[in-house]
């Protein structure tokens, strides 16, 4: 197959992985930069550019957008969906899936657990919003935030109240979250490839924090997810019509609650920490779903 990876840089460790798995498949992989495709579109008939190149003849798309550029990153998806081209990530459910804000929406009407989530849009009523949540700590965190950056644990209402007149301040959304301490600094990822969990690990915030990113110097190690937990990301990658993600769970007192839904999940922490070849799953899944298309 002729399969194309949009990613932003193919040295990424990611990007990177897909195309060595897609290769010793035996496939032709070409990484382009979406940010550098132009799209011709008329009735009928749309193409798309790559350095002037009228791109063709490909089989699968496999998109790695980041936060970065989701927007035009959904275009570019949309219009290899328009030319007929099977995608493993739909530019529907990149939108739904991309903010940590649209996910809890989509997520909590459908009965999903998430954890109790509000956004204060009117800076004259912080105080009175904050008595939704109950217990004095509260996590406030960027919706467009990552790698944990932007996410504070306020220890009372006065300091979540200048915390997010702050952000306010420079324009910047917020979530304020019940704080799930039992959760105890850590996290569940489950990757979801093709309506099956096939890699899990726990993430373990370094002592004396609460975030247990990766990026801030938390451990993982492999775990073999509770039956609850596979449901549940599950259904959420089925809601957002994902079929390529990684579903960031919460382990608290009431079940698993769903920090986030990635469209786009970073392979390498998977694959370290299991010995998993995910890059492996997807380029399985693609050629399984691209010869239906
Ligand atoms: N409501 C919460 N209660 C307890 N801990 C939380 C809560 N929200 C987040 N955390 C901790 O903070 C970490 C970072 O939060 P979150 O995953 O929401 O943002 P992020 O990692 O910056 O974003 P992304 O996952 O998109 O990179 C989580 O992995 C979790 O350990
Ligand atoms: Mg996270």
């Amino acid at each position: 197959m002729n399969i194309v990876i949009l990613s932003r840089n193919p040295a990424l460790y990611s990007t990177n992985s897909i195309v060595n798995a897609a290769m010793r498949r035996g496939h032709s992989v070409r990484v382009i930069d979406h940010l550098l495709c132009d799209l011709v579109i008329r009735r009928n008939k749309l193409e798309l550019y790559y350095y002037n190149e009228l791109i063709e003849d490909v089989d699968a798309v496999i998109p790695r957008i980041g936060s970065s550029a989701t927007s035009y990153g959904a275009a570019i998806i949309r219009q290899f969906e328009a030319m007929g081209i099977y995608t493993c990530l739909n530019s529907d459910s990149l939108l739904k899936a991309r903010d940590k804000l649209s996910c809890l929406q989509y997520l909590a009407q459908k009965d999903i657990g998430v954890p109790l989530s509000l956004v204060i849009n009117n800076s004259t009523m912080i105080r009175p919003m904050l008595t939704h949540i109950e217990g004095e700590r509260k996590v406030i965190k960027l919706v467009s935030g990552t790698h944990g950056l932007g996410v504070v644990l306020s220890e009372s209402d006065q300091n979540a109240e200048s915390v997010l007149e702050a952000f306010q301040k420079v324009k910047q959304r917020a979530l304020t979250q019940e704080f799930i301490k039992e959760a105890d600094g850590a996290d569940v990822r489950l990757i979801v490839i093709g309506n099956k969990v096939i890699a899990a690990m726990v993430r373990q915030a370094q002592e004396g924090e609460f975030r247990s990113n990766l990026h801030r110097g938390a451990t993982s190690y492999a775990i073999s997810p509770t039956k609850e937990e596979i449901d549940v990301a599950l259904r959420a990658t089925q809601l957002l019509g994902l079929e390529v993600a990684g579903v960031d769970l919460l382990r608290s007192s009431r079940g698993p609650l769903v920090l986030e839904v990635n469209a786009s999940p970073g392979l390498e922490g998977i694959e370290t920490t299991t010995g998993l070849d995910v890059a492996g799953r997807i380029v399985q899944l693609v050629e399984r779903n691209a010869a239906q298309h």
